[in-house]
């Protein structure tokens, strides 16, 4: 898979001073660059990144794009600042595939798996675009391919007590024999690189952290490309996936995990809206 990213740090992508895509800047709320303004096409993944604390008449216009299960569900939300955020990110994601499909984003229809991933419940006369959403701490990334599955898992970095211990708990053997021969200043950063690699995977399938989180490797160790290594009893999944590690702001690490296609090689855009780029 080729990126139009950074391409310097291997699959890292959200800087770049190729000129080419990165996370776009100067763009009216949801007006996109000529290359992401359309739905993905077979090729192409688009990342999007937005700021979660918006101004008041900002989620109010968004949480009038929500459906009556979203807004039950916003109105569960002990504090105020989760009920909002979670405003924005489901009412950023109804924009962006609003803009997609060409409709309102308060006309899109979502349903959802097994597990909770939201999906497009669109008719089949419509091309189906895959999605998914993470957000952590100010910050929601989001991604869009056409027939590709995908997943993403986004953190914001904080000090972990107990890494090793948390590590023990859920890495693979595999994972914790790499943490531990890092020196102890790259332990954290190999520790967020692991855990948003697998969830990235496990979104990307539709399942959750409940799945045994010991029984598939990714790489960790901080300068390497992101791979899915091996997973128990399907040898095929590691070239059926590919993994990207995410930087998409100070302070936050991220991973996305494509489907891969013999069709057609991928690449990825990176794209922002206005109203958070001026936040950085
Ligand atoms: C999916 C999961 C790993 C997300 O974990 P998280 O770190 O708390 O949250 P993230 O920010 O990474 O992602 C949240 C987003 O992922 C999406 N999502 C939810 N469930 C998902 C799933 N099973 N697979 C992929 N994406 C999912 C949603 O868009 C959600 O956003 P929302 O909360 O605004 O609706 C976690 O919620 C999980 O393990 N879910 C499965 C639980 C389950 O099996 N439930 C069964 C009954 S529904």
């Amino acid at each position: 898979m080729r990126t139009s990213g950074d391409q310097r740090g291997g699959t890292h992508a959200g800087s770049t001073d190729d000129g080419k895509a990165h996370w776009v800047d100067r763009f009216g709320p949801l007006s996109v660059s000529s290359s992401t303004g359309i739905p993905p096409s077979v090729g192409d993944v688009h990342i999007w990144r937005g700021w979660l604390d918006q101004p008041a008449g900002r989620v109010w216009q968004l949480e009038q794009t929500l459906s009556a299960d979203e807004r039950e569900r916003a109105g569960r939300f002990r504090f105020e600042t989760d009920r909002t955020r979670f405003i924005v990110g489901r009412g950023t994601l109804r924009s962006i595939l609003g803009h997609y499909l060409g409709i309102e984003p308060g006309r899109v229809r979502l349903r959802y798996g097994p597990n909770g991933k939201p999906t497009l419940d669109e008719g089949p006369d419509r091309a189906p675009i895959q999605f998914n959403l993470a957000h952590s701490h100010q910050l929601a990334v989001l991604v869009f391919a056409r027939t590709r599955q995908v997943g993403i898992d986004l953190e914001y970095v904080r000090p972990v007590p107990r890494l090793q211990q948390i590590a023990a708990s859920f890495f693979s053997v595999y994972e914790n024999a790499v943490l531990s021969s890092l020196p102890p200043s790259q332990q954290e950063e190999a520790f967020y690189l692991c855990w948003t690699c697998k969830e990235a995977y496990l979104k990307a399938r539709g399942v959750g952290l409940e799945q045994p989180l010991d029984q598939f490797d990714v790489s960790l160790a901080p300068g390497e490309p992101a791979r899915l290594l091996r997973v128990e009893g399907k040898p095929e999944e590691t070239s059926r996936w590919s993994l990207h590690w995410l930087r998409p702001a100070p302070g936050y690490l991220g991973a996305l995990a494509v489907e891969e296609q013999e069709s057609s090689t991928c690449l990825l855009h990176t794209c922002a809206t206005s109203l958070t780029w001026r936040d950085l």
